[in-house]
């Protein structure tokens, strides 16, 4: 019998360099938010083609933070895939906005934009330019193509349906550091974008997130708000006598990153094309072997002209290939794999949750789970599997090799 092993979800991948950059902050006694995160805002702008980066403490704060800044409020829809990391949502009904949870691809996990061309003119009246909704008369007025576990969402279609609606997009790159269309990075479609340093991330500051942005008022306002809307920042207020507080004369945030996580996104960042790479080979392996080792798994589409990341590597049970009818068998079948997976020391997770039958959403939305099938599905059968960076060879056949035995206990080949 194979000795049991312990093999998580995800690590994070560092080095001596990342400790030093922390020791180095302390000794400087600048610990907030000062010149390292000046530093890492400008290496990560610079890696995704963008002009601007405004470092936040999380991905969550920052899509809050864009949509604030991008005037968002009470009576705006904004529309939403379903399926996405509970966050994606919250942050547009925070400000007073509605999340429209809409469908996605259960091929790329992406928003579905042949379904949105269908429900936008059946959901919404033409009024002039703007577009109201039937049942709320809210306005339409935003959309957040979400780039899940690392693809890209198709923002061709995205971007050319927010022009048709006048809509305001702000991609949610919080899984999607390094991803690419053809030769444009994710934070270069020409709209706003969300990263995400938390650990299940490419890269990490601990906890962290930035907007990134090509407009420079834009980017003014989102430093201005993140740091309760001061009228002068930190380093104005100290090259200006610094004991006189300047004016407060908006509503804002304390979401500032701390030049000790700061420094150790630096310190990642010199990492990043080596973990892309890696996590690429990684996922290329299950790629390969999965059909041979699983077939009742489905792998995840990388369309071509896309890179793929492998944030998550997100597979899918596939109900007809076990001869299921219904999607409710195979999410048993789903669960009970996880569990025996669990058993032998492998970490799995459902890819994200489908946010329209989590209960906030669900009380307030009244969407039923089958009114977005296509995400409901991918809430019920997706399952992620180990990728880091150090997985070794052998740990993934381990995995691959209990995927096998259990369907092979399962009388299923
Ligand atoms: C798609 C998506 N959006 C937003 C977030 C929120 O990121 P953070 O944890 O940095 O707030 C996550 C986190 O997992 C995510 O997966």
């Amino acid at each position: 019998m194979t000795e049991k092993r312990s093999i998580p979800i995800m690590k994070p991948y560092f080095d001596d360099s990342e400790a030093q950059a922390v020791a180095e902050v302390l000794a400087s006694g600048w610990v907030a938010q000062g010149p390292r995160v000046a530093e890492f805002e400008k290496a990560v702008a610079a890696y995704e083609g963008s002009r601007f980066g405004i470092a936040t403490t999380s991905c969550t704060t920052a899509l809050h933070l864009a949509l604030v800044g991008m005037g968002f409020g009470t009576g705006d829809d904004v529309l939403v895939p379903s399926y996405t990391f509970v966050a994606t949502p919250n942050s547009v009904e925070y400000t007073g906005a509605t999340a429209i949870l809409v469908e996605v691809r259960t091929d790329t996990y992406t928003i579905d934009t042949d379904w949105l061309e269908d429900f936008i003119p059946q959901q919404y009246q033409q009024q002039g330019d703007n577009w109201i909704n039937r049942d709320s008369g809210n306005r339409l007025r935003g959309i957040i193509p979400v780039h899940l576990f690392g693809l890209c969402a198709d923002m061709e279609a995205v971007n050319r349906i927010a022009r048709q609606y006048k809509l305001l997009v702000l991609e949610d790159s919080a899984c999607a550091l390094g991803a690419m269309i053809g030769d444009t990075h994710e934070g270069s479609f020409g709209n706003p974008s969300a990263l995400s340093f938390h650990p299940r991330k490419s890269i990490t500051t601990g906890e962290g997130g930035m907007v990134l942005t090509n407009d420079e008022q834009l980017a003014n306002q989102l430093r201005k708000l993140r740091s309760h809307a001061a009228s002068l920042s930190e380093v104005q207020r100290h090259q200006n006598r610094g004991y006189l507080l300047p004016d407060y004369d908006e509503l804002g945030f304390n979401y500032r990153m701390t030049d000790i996580q700061a420094a150790v996104g630096v310190a990642q960042m010199k990492k990043l094309d080596f973990i892309r790479d890696e996590r690429r080979r990684i996922a290329a392996i299950y790629d390969r072997e999965i059909p041979k080792y699983a077939p009742y798994l489905t792998i995840p589409l990388e369309p071509d002209g896309y890179t793929h990341i492998y944030q998550t590597y997100a597979s899918m049970v596939n109900p007809e290939r076990l001869g299921f009818s219904t999607i409710e068998e195979a999410h048993d079948f789903r669960n009970e794999l996880m569990e025996y997976l669990d058993d032998a020391g492998i970490a799995t997770r459902q890819g994200t949750h489908t946010t329209h039958i989590l209960g906030y959403y669900r009380k307030l939305r009244k969407l039923q789970p089958y009114d977005l099938p296509g995400s409901y599905a991918c809430d019920r059968l997706s399952l992620a599997l180990p990728l880091y960076v150090g997985l070794s060879e052998s740990d993934q056949f381990y995995v691959l090799e209990h995927l096998r035995n259990f369907s092979r206990e399962k009388g299923i080949n």
